[in-house]
């Protein structure tokens, strides 16, 4: 049987599900692509103007394939098109377990072996059946067992299919991936997706292994990159109190070809909704093989992440708290709360942590954010305390000190000599992401502190 794709199904209409197969319908026209999700409201968002995603270029991926190629279905309607297709991308969520065996570390599989459970329903003939979503490694192992309820007669492949898209350049990613990892057990299965991704993608770029090792080589992938990410955090701490510069640090470092210069900006700590809980899916795995070394060695890469959006959100607290140390009575404009540019996305945004650590001690926030909505803000926070200011300029009325949380480069261009009229003189303004004109920001009259570097006094 050599199986040829022209329908397509991907269960799951969220970040990588919709800009994935938003990609593959443009970029195959002769291919049918349904999209389908339990959520009817995101699936009313995907048909409608305002996608439910902020995703720089998406909108016009979308609106060339959307109604010839491509659709976004409830999940009733959905069941036709899994019978009638060739292959069921599952690209659901599958976060941190919270209860039950590994809560707190485990992925949980929940949403996955539901799809698997649907595909078993539905299914016809013969399907591949292809996980997009990031699972432990050895998961296709539950999803054959629970694909085996089929009907006699029904049979399916499994393929692993990891995504290595970042929020923020997704389409980017998909149209120009470094690689697309295809992992599986029939080389007849993986050849008819490589087809799919080989009509835009370079044949030297797909990469194909066997199921397990490309399960783990996502999660090794986003742990290698948390790690530099921590790496460089741990070092701009160092900076700090010797006087050193991260960033030259880091341009140093980086230009030895062997280390690279990518991912190695000192922040407030990483955030988004797959480092952590990938990182702690990788430290389960280990520990329940017996390898506590390697959770150990891992699990660093995470606490160094907490330590560093506590050790931000007091570095703001120290100079404005009372000498009881409470924040009572201070007002803190908020510049950023997304994970990163680019995006609307608010999950394990460092931003979360810090805020919380600052209401604790009493202050009451001001946030902006280009993207992120009130709702959104308030959703995570809490209304207490929190306002919500639609521009960095409104964010900055009667505040005690300024913090940047998220790279927007709109602030990187902020008119400082303007903004300081807002000001008390030397507020002080503490850039989490070193973005800010620090020459504006002191001709301003106002006292910067950046990550990784020494107060100005010192250097
Ligand atoms: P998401 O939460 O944005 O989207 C998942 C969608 O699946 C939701 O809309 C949810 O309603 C839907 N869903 C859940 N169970 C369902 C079911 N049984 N039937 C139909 N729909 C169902 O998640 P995401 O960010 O797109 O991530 C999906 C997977 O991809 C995760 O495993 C994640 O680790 C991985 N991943 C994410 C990114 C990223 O940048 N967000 C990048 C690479 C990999
Ligand atoms: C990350 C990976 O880059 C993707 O390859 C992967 O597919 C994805 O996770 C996933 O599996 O979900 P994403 O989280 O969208 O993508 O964004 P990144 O650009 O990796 O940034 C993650 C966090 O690290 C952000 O908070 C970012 O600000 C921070 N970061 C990144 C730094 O603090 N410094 C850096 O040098 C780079």
């Amino acid at each position: 049987m050599k199986p040829l794709v022209n329908k397509i199904v991907c269960i799951g209409a969220g970040y990588v599900g919709g800009p994935t197969m938003a990609v593959i319908a443009d970029r195959c026209p002769d291919i049918d692509v349904t999209v389908l999700d339990l959520n009817e409201a995101r699936i009313a968002a995907w048909n409608s103007e305002e996608l439910p995603i902020y995703e720089p270029g998406l909108a016009a991926v979308v609106s060339r394939a959307r109604g010839r190629n491509l659709r976004f279905v409830g999940q009733p309607e959905g069941a036709a098109h899994v019978a009638a297709a060739d292959a069921v991308f599952i690209s659901v969520n599958t976060p941190t377990k919270t209860e039950g065996e590994g809560a707190g570390k485990a992925s949980d599989l929940r949403y996955v072996e539901s799809c698997a459970h649907f595909i078993a329903a539905h299914a016809t003939g013969h399907t591949i059946v292809i996980e997009k979503s990031t699972m432990p490694v050895r998961a296709a192992n539950r999803i054959k067992s629970i694909l085996a309820s089929a009907r006699p007669g029904v049979t399916f492949d499994i393929l692993s299919n990891p995504e290595f898209l970042a929020e923020g350049t997704a389409i980017r990613d998909l149209e120009q991936p470094d690689r697309v990892l295809i992992g599986g057990e029939r080389p007849e299965a993986i050849q008819a997706l490589a087809a799919v991704y080989t009509r835009w993608v370079p044949a030297a770029r797909v990469l194909s292994t066997g199921l397990w090792s490309a399960e783990l080589s996502k999660l090794v992938a986003n742990a290698f990159l948390a790690q530099r990410v921590s790496s460089i955090n741990s070092i701009s701490a160092l900076c700090e109190v010797t006087g050193a510069d991260v960033e030259e640090v880091a341009e140093v470092v980086g230009t030895d070809s062997r280390i690279g210069p990518k991912f190695l900006r000192a922040s407030v700590g990483f955030g988004g909704s797959c480092f952590q809980k990938d990182l702690l899916s990788l430290i389960y795995i280990s520990e329940s093989y017996g390898l506590t070394e390697v959770a150990a060695y891992w699990q660093q890469v995470v606490d160094l992440n907490q330590w560093q959006k506590r050790r931000f959100a007091d570095l703001i607290a120290a100079p404005i708290a009372d000498d009881a140390g409470s924040l009572r009575g201070r007002r803190i404009a908020i510049l950023g709360f997304a994970f990163k540019k680019d995006t609307n996305d608010v999950r394990e945004t460092p931003a979360i942590d810090v805020c919380r650590r600052l209401l604790a001690r009493g202050a009451s926030l001001i946030v902006h954010d280009y993207k992120v909505t009130a709702e959104a803000v308030s959703a995570e926070l809490g209304a207490r305390g929190v306002e919500f200011a639609l521009s960095p300029e409104e964010a900055l009325k009667d505040v005690a000190a300024v913090a940047v949380l998220t790279e927007w480069p709109a602030y990187a261009t902020l008119d400082w000599g303007r903004l300081s009229a807002r000001l008390k003189p030397r507020t002080v303004v503490f850039d989490g992401r070193n973005i800010l004109d620090a020459a504006a920001v002191r001709r301003a009259g106002l006292f910067l502190r950046c990550i990784g570097k020494g107060a100005p006094h010192d250097r």
